[in-house]
């Protein structure tokens, strides 16, 4: 076990865990973080992504002896009420429908924005597609970003 400090959703926290305890466990065992969900365990779904330094990133194949020192965001801490533009949007296109991956989605959508304020359709689709829905909300989701690209950027 070691001693890990890292930021988590704007707060400084050190916990103790062996390094290579996957970061989704801590955040969802130890801080009662549940937005990130485990589905496959091996960075294929997306449906644990957090952002590391605003990167959208697997926690399930995230090692706690990568997060000493950095910066991570989970769906708690995107905004303070839910009030994110990706949020409102999900609300407004009713996007999510049995929801386990949206938490995902969201963070990989977050992540493109950061990165590209106006991305374009075929940018949208290449940015999202490490996320799986076997639900099949991926137009909805393209329509939801759209949206925010429209009324945000
Ligand atoms: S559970 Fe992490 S990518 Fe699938
Ligand atoms: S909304 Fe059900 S898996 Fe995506």
């Amino acid at each position: 076990m070691a001693k890990i400090s890292f930021n988590l959703n704007g707060e400084d926290v050190t916990v103790d865990a062996d390094p290579g305890t996957p970061l989704l466990w801590i955040l969802r065992e130890e801080l009662d973080l549940t937005g990130p969900k485990y589905s496959c365990g091996i960075a294929v779904c997306g449906a644990c992504a957090i952002h590391i330094n605003g990167e959208a990133t697997p926690s399930c194949i995230t090692p706690m002896s990568l997060v000493e020192g950095r910066k991570i965001t989970t769906i708690e801490g995107l905004s303070q009420d839910n009030d994110h533009p990706l949020q409102q949007a999900w609300t407004e296109e009713q996007v999510p429908q049995c929801g386990y991956c949206q938490s995902g989605m969201i963070m990989f959508a977050a992540s493109l924005l950061n990165k590209n304020k106006k991305p374009s359709r075929e940018e949208i689709d290449e940015g999202m597609n490490r996320v799986l829905c076997r639900c099949g909300t991926y137009l909805r989701v393209r329509k939801a970003i759209e949206k925010v690209i429209r009324e945000n950027g």
